[in-house]
């Protein structure tokens, strides 16, 4: 298949931060940008299921371009709308979203991951999102790059053996620590499809990649280099090596381990990941004397303080910048908030955030 042909790139700033390069201003996006905050994007999930909107191309494409539409000049990224729960779904699970995700038949012993698919053809069982991104890159006309993510495999794993959120993790952790070997084959052939899904996204025309390690926090640090790490490392090295190998150029890579702040600095040595995303709990100047400039930071505004209103946002932002800033601006930094934005969330205040990061940002 011949590599798509899109229209030239207007805005490069988020690659240029995520390369480490001091910039004009911080590039920003929000994690979530597309969802139910969004009157626009509600109306849309009225007619149509969730997955349903996850499977249909047009639908992705539509729903990815209404936060950079609404919030037009001010966002700099999009990212794909899907979720991470296709990977779990094209190994063979059932996952449903009502309102939360729930896996009719989750994994309770290790004898279960039997039944999961051998082989997964990510090309048959996701071609969907590589359609939808590549349809959703041509109708950006070169606005904003395009982030395309995958789930990381413990907090994918996690879902799979708990059949939905947790309070606890109880589930996930029996088997970790009961059936260790077991676990950690599973984990690697969960980091298996995430190399592959990656690398098609790639080709479908992604044009930076987030991993999401949302439950990292919940595993001690001698855990997390066990049951999480080895699987990140795996999949930055073999993206990479199987683009080159077929001589695409590598798209700057994100990590985002929420709550794994006490890793950050050997994250940032040796997990092979171009920017680390950061959630609220970790104080901007801390991160970027433990990651020593090898890395570039993404993050990382407390989501709920887009309830306090004009002023608690503004001086919230205000502070950040200050914090994240290198010789008296921004260099390697992507603003963003801590963690996803909530429904609740008034669109308006969300513009607000995006022009206080505009503002005081702005390298003077
Ligand atoms: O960021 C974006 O705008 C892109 C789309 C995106 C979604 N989910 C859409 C979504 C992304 C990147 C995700 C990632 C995701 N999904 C994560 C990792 C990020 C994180 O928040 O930690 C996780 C853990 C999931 C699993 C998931 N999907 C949960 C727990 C839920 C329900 C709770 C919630 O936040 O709404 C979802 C549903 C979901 N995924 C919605 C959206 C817009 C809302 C569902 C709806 O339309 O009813």
């Amino acid at each position: 298949m011949p590599a798509p042909q899109f229209p030239p790139l207007k805005n490069d700033l988020i690659l240029r931060a995520a390369r480490g390069e001091k910039t004009e201003r911080a590039p920003v996006w929000i994690m979530r940008q597309a969802g139910r905050y969004l009157p626009e994007f509600r109306e849309v999930r009225k007619s149509h299921e969730f997955f349903e909107v996850c499977r249909t191309p047009a639908l992705a494409k539509e729903i990815t371009l209404q936060p950079i539409r609404r919030y037009t000049g001010l966002i700099d990224a999009s990212i794909i709308f899907s979720d991470i729960l296709v990977i779990p779904q094209a190994m063979g699970m059932e996952v449903l979203m009502n309102p939360g995700p729930h896996f009719p038949e989750p994994l309770e012993t290790p004898a279960d991951v039997e039944k999961l698919t051998k082989v997964v053809d990510v090309n048959k069982e996701l071609g969907y999102v590589f359609e939808a991104i590549t349809q959703t890159r041509v109708a950006l006309d070169g606005e904003v790059p395009l982030i395309g993510f995958v789930g990381a495999p413990w907090t994918l794993f996690a879902y799979m053996i708990e059949g939905g959120g947790s309070k606890t993790f109880q589930k996930a952790k029996t088997w970790i620590f009961k059936y260790p070997e077991e676990s950690k084959a599973l984990l690697m052939r969960i980091a298996d499809v995430c190399v592959d899904f990656l690398v098609g996204q790639v080709k479908a025309g992604a044009q930076l990649l987030q991993i999401f390690d949302s439950w990292a926090g919940e595993l001690s640090p001698h855990d997390f280099g066990i049951f999480s790490l080895p699987t990140l490392v795996h999949i930055s090295t073999n993206v990479r090596s199987k683009l080159a190998a077929e001589n695409i150029p590598v798209p700057p890579m994100t990590l985002f381990a929420k709550g794994a702040n006490y890793a950050l600095a050997s994250l940032a040595d040796s997990a092979g990941y171009d920017t680390l995303g950061l959630d609220w709990q970790v104080d901007p100047a801390e991160a970027r004397r433990v990651t020593g400039g090898k890395v570039a930071l993404q993050g990382n505004m407390d989501p709920n303080l887009l309830y306090g209103g004009r002023d608690a946002i503004e001086s919230a932002v205000k502070r950040m910048c200050a914090s994240f800033a290198v010789d008296g601006g921004p260099k390697a930094w992507i603003a963003n908030l801590g963690h996803g934005i909530t429904p609740g969330v008034d669109p308006e205040d969300v513009r607000w955030f995006f022009e206080c990061v505009r503002k005081y940002s702005a390298r003077s």
